[in-house]
């Protein structure tokens, strides 16, 4: 753990919710930064990001510094009332670094070096990397940590480079040596007596390059490890700095890219003032609407409240294959759910829309089209919006009923090349569950296997393939307190080193849920399907002999797992042995949920509406593009427009309504 959580995001906010975007006016002459106030006044604009890719011209040359054109932007939005969340600009190194030295550039499997000329260019366990760093955040805060503009740290930008270069390896062999103490602890964790792979002696041992075939698990897995902990020695470092020089009230913050496998989420939570994540689902997506909830669910059980929503788009992005403008009314729709969910932040990858460069067909808040473009005058009558509900809805927290687990060493450890489905994405079967729950209108948290659990009347594992012990016996303590618990497939099969449990599954849990013998898995091919006497299975299916106190609530129909169980029950534990098609997949957790006492936030809700509550506000949000009629019991007032409204609402195309009582 670091220094205590001195600052908040409440801290930033303070009582309205942060509107605004990154920006960079270093691509624009000075005139335009008189426009951009103007606009960003119009808009209500309260905060914007300065500086994330900023080294090259803060720094021109080693060693030398300009600061002058940021004194005067930071004054600029200080005059006008617009707060700062300044970035420290380490994520993309000017040239000269790479040049002087090569050895801050990482390396990938192959041995191939990252160039600069894109971004990200840093190798997290470069000390050179990390002294330059050091040098430039220390004198970025000696100047503004004490800016009246200053409301925010942010450091870096979405972490998410690996190395596999040499100064990795020496750096990963020393994070060994503290996990293990010994080279015999190491070979037994990584089980090196497998293919001749024991290590002699510290020198032997590498990061995972490329190899003949596949890769030991184990060190593959504690690759991953120090990966996630190197970047956040980066971040640490670089927080540590910019605490020492800014008032207590100043939070620090790193933007997250949601469900990034590089980082393990849960522990950088820890180590933030803020959690801030960056999220864009596709317009086109049908689901990109649960893709959203689950992000927000996550990052603020990450934030265990409020928390930031650093980046999204106003309309397209350009790094998918075709990139779609947000149709009109879809980004205030999605920055709405975003503050339901309990964002006290609103966010935007970028204020104004770049004319060169690699981003330049990425939308901003202001596009090409300008103050007159939909864009704009959509991002505009959003600003206003939030202004309205501000002071009803920020440091106000959410309540739910439901925990669905989630741990990135287990999926970590599940991803191994040499997994019997390559179809198994441990993502994929998170956002399955997550739907599931999404559509049946139940809102969930997310909670970390070894997290207190027992405020929850429902846990949901979609997959948890490695467990710790510590995490086993919590979730056999939570079902002993009263608690409910549902598990799909691959769950408690490995232990923390990736070692397969005896049996196949943990004995433990073997007994919570009632399964005597797990005998086979079968993965289902692309398209294939397995019968049952309740739904059709996909992705997986298990042959699994039921055990005392097992009952069996949905049995697999015909082919070689006949009769068997697919849903099996013990008292409150549930185990799913398969993928039900979604619409099953909802029914069955909707069952369940209902058995635990859960209910959903409204009854009766159409499929395209849903409905979340923050602190006592009741946020109702069509996500359909035709109108619908909800029924919600009593009298409300839409703090959006002031109406009253009695017993139902009417919600037109991507309508919202925040409710009060
Ligand atoms: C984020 C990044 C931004 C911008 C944006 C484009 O990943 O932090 O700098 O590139 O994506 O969608």
């Amino acid at each position: 753990m670091g220094p205590g959580k001195a600052a908040s995001l409440a801290d930033a906010t303070r009582g309205r919710i942060l509107f605004g975007g990154d920006y960079n006016p270093e691509q624009w002459p000075e005139e335009t930064w008189h426009e951009d106030v103007r606009l960003m006044k119009d808009a209500g604009v309260n905060s914007v990001t300065l500086g994330v890719f900023s080294w090259a011209k803060l720094e021109p040359r080693p060693g030398e510094r300009e600061f002058g054109w940021l004194d005067r932007l930071m004054d600029l939005m200080h005059t006008n009332g617009i707060g700062v969340v300044l970035a420290t600009p380490t994520s993309s190194p000017p040239p000269w670094l790479g040049r002087l030295h090569p050895e801050t550039l990482p390396v990938d499997e192959d041995g191939r070096t990252e160039w600069w000329g894109g971004r990200q260019h840093f190798s997290h366990s470069s000390a050179v990397y990390r002294r330059h760093a050091a040098a430039i955040t220390e004198d970025l805060a000696a100047r503004y940590g004490g800016h009246p503009a200053l409301v925010m740290w942010h450091i870096n930008n979405e972490y998410c480079t690996y190395d596999w270069g040499d100064e990795a390896a020496a750096r990963f062999r020393q994070w060994l040596r503290d996990k293990y103490g010994t080279l015999d602890a190491l070979n037994s964790a990584w089980g090196t007596a497998f293919w001749s792979q024991g290590y002699g002696d510290w020198a032997e041992v590498h990061t995972p390059r490329r190899a003949h075939y596949l890769k030991n698990p184990g060190q593959v897995l504690d690759f991953k490890r120090f990966t996630s902990d190197m970047l956040l020695e980066c971040y640490v470092a670089e927080r540590d700095i910019v605490r020492r020089h800014s008032p207590d009230h100043i939070p620090v913050t790193t933007n997250f890219m949601p469900l990034w496998a590089g980082q393990d989420a849960w522990r950088w939570a820890e180590e933030e003032d803020v959690v801030s994540v960056d999220l864009y689902p596709d317009p086109r997506d049908p689901f990109g609407a649960q893709h959203g909830a689950l992000v927000q669910d996550m990052t603020r059980s990450q934030a265990r409240g409020p928390w930031m929503l650093m980046e999204q788009a106003a309309g397209p992005v350009n790094w998918r294959g075709v990139n779609h403008p947000k149709p009109r009314g879809l980004n205030r729709l999605w920055s709405l759910q975003a503050v339901a969910r309990g964002a006290d932040a609103v966010c935007y990858f970028q204020w104004r829309q770049s004319r060169q460069g690699a981003e330049k067909f990425h939308s901003g808040m202001v596009g090409h089209a300008g103050e007159e473009g939909r864009t704009f005058q959509e991002v505009k009558r959003l600003g206003a919006e939030l202004r309205r509900i501000g002071g009803h809805v920020t440091g106000s927290h959410t309540r739910n009923d439901i925990a669905v687990l989630h741990d990135w060493h287990s999926w970590w450890a599940g991803a191994h090349e040499g997994r019997l489905s390559t179809r198994v994405d441990h993502t994929a079967v998170l956002t399955a569950w997550h739907r599931a729950l999404w559509q049946a209108h139940l809102t969930t948290d997310f909670a970390h296997p070894e997290h207190d659990l027992s405020a929850y009347k429902l846990v949901v594992v979609p997959q948890l393939y490695a467990l710790t012990d510590p995490a086993i016996d919590n979730l056999l303590a939570y079902v002993r307190g009263g608690g409910t618990l549902v598990s799909g497939f691959l769950t408690g099969v490995a232990d923390q080193d990736d070692r397969v449990r005896t049996g196949g599954m943990d004995a433990r849990l073997r007994g919570l849920f009632g399964i005597r013998t797990l005998h086979e898995w079968w993965p289902l091919d692309e398209g294939e399907t397995v019968e049952t006497d309740g739904f059709r299975g996909t992705l997986w299916s298990e042959e699994i002999e039921k055990g005392d106190g097992g009952t069996v609530e949905v049995a697999y129909k015909g082919g070689e797992l006949g009769g068997l169980p697919a849903v099996l029950r013990n008292g409150r534990a549930w185990y799913v042995s398969t993928l039900p098609e979604p619409h099953a997949l909802r029914t069955l957790l909707a069952q369940v949920a209902d058995g635990a006492g859960v209910r959903p936030v409204l009854h009766g809700l159409p499929d395209q509406v849903e409905a979340v509550r923050r602190g006592d506000l009741l946020f109702v949000l069509n996500h359909g593009r035709e109108s619908v009629t909800v029924e919600v019991p009593g009298s409300h007032q839409d703090l959006l427009t002031g109406a009253t409204v009695e017993g139902e609402v009417t919600l037109g195309r991507y309508g919202v309504m925040v409710l009060r009582p």
